[in-house]
């Protein structure tokens, strides 16, 4: 009998990735892949443990979730991902309609573990490995524009506050050549944009090859490919690689850099490894290497200690560099961390209150920089229907900005010029060049 799973998928870019992974290896074993929860056989969530509420979220979902189970008590049900690597046998303990516990680097288990837990066992594999990046497997996508290609996993860096290095494992890179060919193959299909991920992806290696020659590598496939890449470290951004981007058009001008916190002080306890003024150098040097380079990051409020003169430096951080967009958090303790260990002495008022200020800085920042562009052309790689309305399509800039252009004769995957006529501080709206901007009744 075919069986039938769903997963659904919480957290960052690189679930998703591994959502894929997982749905390859469940496909090649003759499992068939779900488009929707109603009817699947077995249900997984594949999920994150960064913040608490993030787990709260999934905690949620979970216990609404029991009533399939109640209508169908064949039903499997699973956690993947970093809460089942975290919590391990918690899981199955705390909740009884939970069969399956799987770790991200237990994936190849899935199948043999569903097997089992279909004649009524429960089973749990949560052992991270040093070597495996499941370079072999061929991620199950549907066609599209853009992919997500996970071109290392783990993390060594120890980021004081972070939980990943002990959720996904000591980092490691796929060999170069199996992410070319994984990438010529979504060129083959239609692809027109890749997104290379990683938690550092500056440390990437392959024998002598860094992360700039892989990137070399795959903007060589074809002029057309757009490519993208996330995450970058301060620590470790080399010149090389500024040089790559500036050098090659179809790399795009589009750099996530977390920064995290303005303050000295705060960067030491978060064992982020360099200084405000070391950050700020490579700024200016990616700067003057790529002058329209866009800019994103990270930032945490209320890391443990943390001052209000610690606060207003990173304040005067984001005023200085501008980003172009930022991820803002509240500071979540996580057990196994060392920030654990510091306490949590800032109350949630004054996260708050300080996270609200550097959202409103944010914004404010975001709406300046894309006013500027207001009445300026700009080619964007058009994704398909917006979110909003059916009557208009979304695409993005090279520098990662969202356009929203009425719909017209196009097919997602077209390259398109457009005038850019208004903006919000998340949002361009434009519309083709040559297109007059109220059409003909
Ligand atoms: N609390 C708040 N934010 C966190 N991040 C990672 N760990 C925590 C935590 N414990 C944020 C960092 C990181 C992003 C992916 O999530 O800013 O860059
Ligand atoms: Fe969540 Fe981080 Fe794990 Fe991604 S790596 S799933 S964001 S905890």
């Amino acid at each position: 009998m075919l069986r039938s799973i769903y997963i659904e998928t919480y957290g960052c870019q690189m679930n998703f990735a591994d959502t894929e992974i997982v749905n390859g290896i469940l496909r090649k074993e003759g499992y068939e892949i779900a488009a929707d929860i109603d009817g699947a056989d077995a249900v997984f969530l594949n999920t994150c443990a960064i913040r608490d509420n993030a787990e709260q979220r999934i905690y949620g979902r979970l216990s609404n979730l029991s009533h399939l189970k109640k209508r169908n008590p064949h039903l499997v049900f699973g956690v993947l991902g970093c809460m089942a690597e975290r919590l391990r046998a918690n899981l199955l303990e705390q909740n009884s309609d939970v069969d399956i516990v799987c770790g991200p680097d237990e994936y190849r288990k899935l199948p043999a573990l569903i097997d089992q837990a279909f004649e009524g066992e429960k089973g749990i594999r949560t052992q991270l490995s040093r070597v495996e990046t499941y370079d072999d497997i061929v991620p199950l996508r549907t066609d599209g524009i853009s992919a997500w290609v996970a071109v290392m996993r783990g993390c060594d860096k120890f980021c004081t506050f972070c939980v990943v290095p002990f959720t996904r494992g000591r980092e490691r890179s796929r060999p170069m050549h199996g992410i070319v060919r994984e990438v010529a193959g979504l060129l083959d299909r239609g692809f027109r944009e890749v997104t290379l991920l990683g938690q550092n992806v500056n440390s990437y290696h392959d024998a002598d090859a860094d992360f700039a020659d892989l990137l070399v590598a795959v903007a060589a496939l074809d002029p057309q490919l757009r490519v993208r890449f996330t995450t970058s470290h301060p620590q470790d951004m080399s010149d090389r690689l500024i040089a790559a981007i500036a050098e090659h058009d179809n790399i795009c001008k589009y750099i996530h850099l977390p920064f995290q916190s303005g303050s000295d002080r705060i960067l030491a306890l978060m064992n982020r490894t360099y200084s405000r003024e070391h950050y700020l150098g490579l700024v200016k040097k990616i700067r003057a290497a790529v002058p329209d380079v866009a800019l994103s990051t990270d930032v945490i409020a209320g890391f443990p200690t943390e001052t209000e003169e610690d606060h207003q430096q990173t304040l005067s951080l984001m005023e200085e560099v501008r980003y172009d967009g930022a991820f803002m958090f509240k500071y979540s303790p996580r057990e196994k961390t060392r920030a654990w260990n510091m306490g949590d002495d800032i109350p949630d008022e004054v996260k708050g209150r300080r996270l609200e200020e550097i959202i409103d800085l944010q914004r404010r920042i975001s709406y300046e920089i894309n006013r500027t562009i207001v009445g300026k052309r700009q080619r964007i790689l058009l994704e398909g229907p917006s979110k909003r309305s059916d009557v208009e399509w979304m695409g993005r800039t090279d520098t990662n900005k969202t356009v929203i252009v009425p719909r017209g004769d196009f097919i997602a995957g077209d390259l398109l010029d457009v005038h850019i006529s208004s903006a919000t501080s998340a949002t361009l709206f434009g519309r083709p060049v040559g297109i007059p901007a109220v059409e003909a009744a």
